[in-house]
């Protein structure tokens, strides 16, 4: 059965990236997040999309700038009336001791290097007892190599935006379990030949109900998408009946 992802969240209802959007994709019933990694000056990795706070949140500047105590001082909802902070990934992998959520961890560090970010984030996977639970992908495929040579039994999926030849062939050569490429980009016999060797297939962001069905009707590996409930109950219609 596909596995549904919420992205950064269930985040077509709730702020992206914020524990409201985690806890929500939860209940809702999603088996898995996807959330954005980036890293303060004092080397705090906090989950946010863009290398800037100005879009999301009610601070301005880049979060490289920013200490982690006065990162934690900005609304990360701020369209919203709740305040939510910018969480820690600490304080999401701790939530995770207490369900059975699979996780995707996209580390940005394509436009920023972030010296040293795949060594933080894998020694908290390993101490938060993770290993099976989290796929780390990233567009900067060094990086999802860098992760891969320090912890093989981490997950790896390249993140890809354009159609790759043979994706299958490209994620065996990086030692990658899977893929996440954009939705658009893949055709039924892409999708079928990678899994049929062994690669894992998760699209992002899929969000139209017809882009939706195809992929479950292909038992595609999984999706991501904002919207876990649509996703959920389209699925429904694709699950065996005894
Ligand atoms: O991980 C899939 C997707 O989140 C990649 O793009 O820009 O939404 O982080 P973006
Ligand atoms: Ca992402």
């Amino acid at each position: 059965m596909t596995e549904i992802f919420a992205h950064r969240g269930y985040s077509s209802l709730f702020a992206e990236n914020t524990m409201s959007a985690f806890y929500e994709a939860e209940k809702a019933g999603a088996d898995g997040l996807e959330l954005d990694v980036q890293l303060t000056k004092d080397g705090e990795l906090v989950v946010i999309h863009d290398e800037k706070v100005n879009r999301t949140t009610s601070g301005n500047g880049f979060v490289k700038d920013f200490l982690f105590k006065d990162i934690r001082k900005l609304n990360a909802n701020k369209k919203g009336l709740k305040k939510e902070t910018i969480p820690s990934l600490i304080e999401v992998l701790e939530w995770m001791q207490t369900n059975t959520l699979l996780c995707n961890i996209e580390l940005k560090n394509g436009l920023l290097a972030y010296e040293g970010m795949e060594e933080k984030v894998i020694e908290l996977i390993q101490n938060y007892g993770l290993t099976d639970r989290i796929i780390i992908s990233s567009f900067n495929h060094y990086s999802i190599v860098h992760c891969y040579r320090l912890a093989s039994e981490i997950e790896t999926a390249p993140l890809f935006l354009e159609g790759l030849f043979m994706p299958w062939v490209y994620a065996q050569s990086i030692r990658a379990k899977g893929i996440h490429p954009k939705y658009s980009t893949l055709s039924d016999e892409i999708i079928t030949r990678t899994m049929e060797n062994e690669i894992a297939v998760r699209p992002y962001t899929v969000n139209n109900d017809a882009d939706l069905h195809r992929l479950f009707r292909l038992n595609c590996t999984s999706v991501i998408t904002d919207d876990p409930v649509k996703a959920l109950r389209i699925r429904k219609q694709y699950e065996k009946r005894p």
